[in-house]
């Protein structure tokens, strides 16, 4: 690396004067000017590492928002992380940006006409489509948002789109009450729905004088998330089978008693499985969230009906992830009338509920169990009585009581336990985030190197 660095310099240099860097002629550079200087040791690093040809491909499409700014850095900081970048911009994103700034910062044409016969027989639209490992659209507008989830082709960039089978990414940047209209909200559920990433955008102070949620990330954010969706398929040949979300247990034919989770923790523990190659069945107490495209979902309402179907799935899993807020009581005598409101004092007897991952602790057969531990004191020793007493091979423990983690939170922060007593504890990250934090947890607890 360190020869690479110092004759990075020449290879531009010998380089630089083509308009339109052509990447096979770099890289045969690169190898003449490296064969000329490199150390052995180091040839068999550079040869293993950073072929030109193994490095993901990035596909970056640009639209014309005032963030625009931000997508140079972003450029900046992929080429660094030895990514390969190709720009798409859109005409509004040529009113912000030169594309030449792209072209100098990632080392490529950038693409910006349809029908421009230069630019395709150099690029090419469906070239461009198949190169990409991911494809990226940072800032993006509400207008291409609005655009792709219509299935509209009609300039270079949602038309490359349209012919990609790489994953998307998208981050919206706009004003908060464009961000905010049902119009824009129905069209990302909609792209979340066919297994699209959001990236969500920030909080802060907007260019067009308003305060609030429209931000595109910082690029170091949007860079992370990006190196995250890149991984390679680590859990390929996993079936998880992976709960999330509350228990509604009933008192009448109207009311029930539930508890505050979302099912975001589990919904994100479905989407990370699915993208690192596992399969997913995803069993659900009610939540408002879409369900990760490519997981089975299993509905449920109750504890019995959760336990009916984790016990239902079980023998087919490789391993079972808990991140439900199983309600540990449900109501003794249902009513199955209304309840009538009156003026006395009203008694309502609970009795508990099966402990699901208790039983299945209880019969392992060789599968791997997680479950998840909501305290709000003495975290790390109640997380460590749960792993014994239910027999766990990891327990995540989260500090409940702790503001914007654990319940119906975008984040959580959590102490990872395992059974050979390794902990780690992880400061408050993005749910996704975690969901990775814990299969990378689980990979090494599988294959201890
Ligand atoms: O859904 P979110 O809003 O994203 O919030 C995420 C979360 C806080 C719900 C999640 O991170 C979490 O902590 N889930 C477990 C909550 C819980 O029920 O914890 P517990 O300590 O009571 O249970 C321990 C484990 O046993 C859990 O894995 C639980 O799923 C399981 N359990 C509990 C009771 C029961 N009757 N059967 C069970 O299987």
């Amino acid at each position: 690396m360190t020869v690479l660095a110092k004759h990075s310099a020449a290879i531009n240099a010998v380089t630089k004067s083509r308009d339109a860097v052509d990447l096979g002629t770099k890289w045969a550079v690169t190898g003449i000017l490296f064969a000329m200087f490199a150390r052995p040791n180091e040839i068999r690093y550079f040869c293993s590492v950073t072929t030109v040809e193994n490095q993901p491909k990035i596909v970056l499409g640009v639209t014309g928002g005032i963030a625009c700014y931000k997508a140079v850095e972003l450029v900046r900081l992929l080429v660094k992380a030895s990514l390969r970048v190709r720009v798409i911009m859109t005409k509004s994103a040529l009113e912000f940006v030169t594309p030449l700034t792209f072209q100098t910062l990632s080392g490529n044409p950038v693409a910006t006409e349809t029908f421009d016969l230069t630019q395709e027989s150099q690029i090419g639209h469906i070239n461009l489509a198949d190169s990409a490992d991911l494809f990226v659209i940072a800032p993006a507008t509400a207008n291409v948002i609005g655009k792709i989830a219509s299935g509209i082709a009609d300039d270079l960039l949602t038309t490359v789109l349209m012919a990609t089978r790489a994953p998307v990414l998208v981050a919206p940047a706009m004003n908060i009450h464009m961000y905010e209209n049902p119009i824009l909200q129905e069209n990302l559920r909609k792209l979340r729905r066919i297994g699209y990433h959001i990236l969500e955008p920030a909080e802060g102070y907007l260019a067009c004088g308003y305060e609030g949620q429209g931000r595109l990330p910082d690029p170091e954010k949007i860079a992370e998330e990006i190196k995250r969706l890149l991984r390679k398929k680590d859990l390929c040949g996993e079936k998880f089978l992976i709960t999330a979300g509350p228990n509604r247990e009933p008192l009448d034919p109207v009311r029930y008693i539930s508890n505050r989770s979302s099912g975001k923790m589990g919904y994100a523990l479905a989407r990370a499985a699915l993208r690192r190659g596992a399969e997913v069945v995803l069993v659900s107490g009610p939540t408002a969230l879409d369900p990760p495209g490519g997981a089975r979902l299993i509905s449920v309402l109750t504890a019995a009906e959760m336990r009916a179907a984790v016990l239902k799935e079980y023998a087919q899993c490789t391993a079972v992830i808990m991140a439900a807020a199983v309600s540990d009581y449900r109501v003794a005598t249902i009513s199955d009338r209304k309840m009538k409101r009156g003026k006395d004092t009203v008694e309502v007897r609970l009795e508990p509920n099966p402990d699901i991952l208790k039983e299945l602790g209880q019969n392992k057969n060789g599968k791997w169990l997680v479950g998840f531990a909501a305290e709000t004191e003495e975290l790390t020793a109640n997380a460590q009585k749960k792993l014994r007493e239910k027999n766990l091979d990891m327990v995540v423990a989260n500090n409940v009581a702790e503001t914007g983690s654990g319940f119906d939170s975008d984040n959580n922060a959590a102490t990872i336990i395992d059974r050979t007593g390794k902990t780690r504890s992880l400061p408050l990250m993005s749910k996704d985030e975690l969901a990775d934090q814990i299969y990378d947890h689980f990979l090494a607890l599988k294959s201890p190197r």
